[in-house]
């Protein structure tokens, strides 16, 4: 495979919807993004990893909720099958911070990748780990062989002083005893993981994780194969919001989008992909992201259907 061709490619495909969708601004710090930035990287799962990468790969952007895939990683190595107690594993058919989800099926979040069932994830991993998001950031750091990434401040504190739909969500949580540490606690490190800054480069490497079936970066084990393909089913049902069934339709691989515009998507056995492109469609995933791996699984074949 011509990696950089076929990148190329796909990299056309973003450019022909380039001008459509918005950047999201209900975090005030996302919402100065270059609507027509885009990248996409591919990091094959073969030892060692090459990575591939075309336009603004290499330019850092806020991780946002793509950050979830990989703390619902580090808590489901620890706790396997239990977890799914906590936090359920369907499609959620509503807004990704909606309280009233919540209230109504009684503080079981739908799926670990609503903004609920993120918050148990992380205070499960605040538990394990005492600094989630440290945690976090050194297994980002390991997994992309980047030790340059980090939080960004000025994204954590925009989103702390807006964010008055998560702390509603945390306080329903906590209401219905679902949280052990403090809210605050919570809150923060959930806040801190979703500011940590990354290129595409880096989450295609990251992604590598779930490609090699639960293999990390240094060649040892951290989820057996079928915790990562549950992250990968959890993935292609829920993880680009409301339209998962169009993202599966079209592109055919487990994907996790983020508010900043980041897509990253799983080859299984292949290779991890990331793309970015900061204008959303009106469910909130990067036009320009779901083009490229439209028009790259076109151009391989490589889906998982
Ligand atoms: O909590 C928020 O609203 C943002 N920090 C992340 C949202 C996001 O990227 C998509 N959520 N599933």
């Amino acid at each position: 495979m011509e990696y950089g061709r076929v990148l190329e490619r796909a990299a056309g495909a973003a450019r022909q919807v380039s001008g459509t969708g918005r950047v999201a601004a209900y975090i005030p710090a996302l919402a100065g993004a270059d609507p027509a930035a885009f990248g996409i990287a591919l990091a094959t799962a073969t030892d060692p990893a090459s990575v591939h990468g075309a336009d603004d790969w290499r330019t850092p952007f806020s991780i946002q909720s793509i950050s979830k895939v990989f703390t619902l990683a580090l808590v489901l190595a620890t706790d396997g099958d239990t977890l799914w107690q906590r936090v359920g594993k369907e499609p959620s058919g509503s807004p990704f911070n909606s309280l009233a989800q919540l209230e109504r099926e009684g503080g079981v979040p739908r799926n670990p990748f609503v903004n609920a069932g993120a918050l148990v994830v992380t205070d499960r991993l605040q538990t394990l780990t005492g600094d989630a998001s440290g945690a976090l950031r050194e297994f980002l750091r390991a997994e992309s062989g980047n030790p340059a990434i980090d939080f960004d401040a000025r994204v954590a504190v925009s989103e702390h002083r807006h964010g008055h739909r998560n702390a509603a969500l945390a306080h329903l949580l906590a209401d219905h005893g679902k949280l052990a540490n403090p809210v605050r606690t919570v809150l923060r490190h959930y806040v801190k993981q979703c500011a940590i800054t990354m290129t595409c480069r880096d989450l295609a490497l990251a992604a590598c994780l779930l490609a090699r079936h639960g293999i990390r970066a240094d060649g040892t084990r951290l989820l057996t194969r079928s915790e990562a393909k549950r992250i990968n089913a959890v993935m292609l049902v829920g993880g680009t919001y409301d339209a998962a069934g169009d993202v599966a339709h079209r592109v055919g691989l487990p994907a996790k989008s983020g508010v900043s515009g980041g897509i990253l998507a799983v080859v299984p056995g292949r290779c991890g992909l990331c793309v970015w492109g900061p204008a959303l469609d009106t469910h909130g995933n990067s036009v320009a992201g779901i083009a490229a791996l439209d028009a790259f699984t076109t151009l391989t074949g490589w889906s998982v259907f």
